[in-house]
């Protein structure tokens, strides 16, 4: 399979997944390259692990500094230091433009 499809299926079935709660994540498409943040922070933006901040519903803006403050290596994290590093300032705006767009908890 590949890595086309394979992300498509991902994007198909969280979506399935996301339901009736995510009918405002609906209205923000889900961006490429999400279903690397989730086992992280959900592909509704609810970390499961306590040492993983919730990312839904918080804002936009914030949510964009952080992920470039993570990349110049001005918030120190390693492993979202490498997550931002692998992607576009395109790619990172639509990650933070659909948590943004999640429900909180
Ligand atoms: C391996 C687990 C992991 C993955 C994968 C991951 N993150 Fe993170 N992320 C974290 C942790 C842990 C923190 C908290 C860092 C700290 O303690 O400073 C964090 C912090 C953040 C923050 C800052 C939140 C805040 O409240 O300050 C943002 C934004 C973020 N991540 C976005 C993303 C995005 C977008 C992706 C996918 C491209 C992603 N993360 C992938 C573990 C992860």
């Amino acid at each position: 399979m590949t890595r086309f499809f394979r992300t498509m299926l991902a994007l198909g079935l969280s979506t399935a997944l996301l339901g009736a709660g995510g009918a405002l994540a609906q209205t923000v498409k889900q961006p490429v390259g999400v279903e690397a943040c989730a086992p992280c922070h959900g592909m509704d933006g609810i970390a499961k692990d306590v040492e993983v901040p919730h990312l839904a519903g918080q804002n936009v803006v914030y949510l964009l500094n952080q992920m470039k403050a993570f990349r110049s290596g001005e918030r120190k994290h390693k492993e979202m230091r490498w997550m931002s590093r692998h992607m576009t300032r395109e790619e990172l705006e639509a990650l933070a433009i659909y948590y943004a767009s999640l429900p909180r908890i």
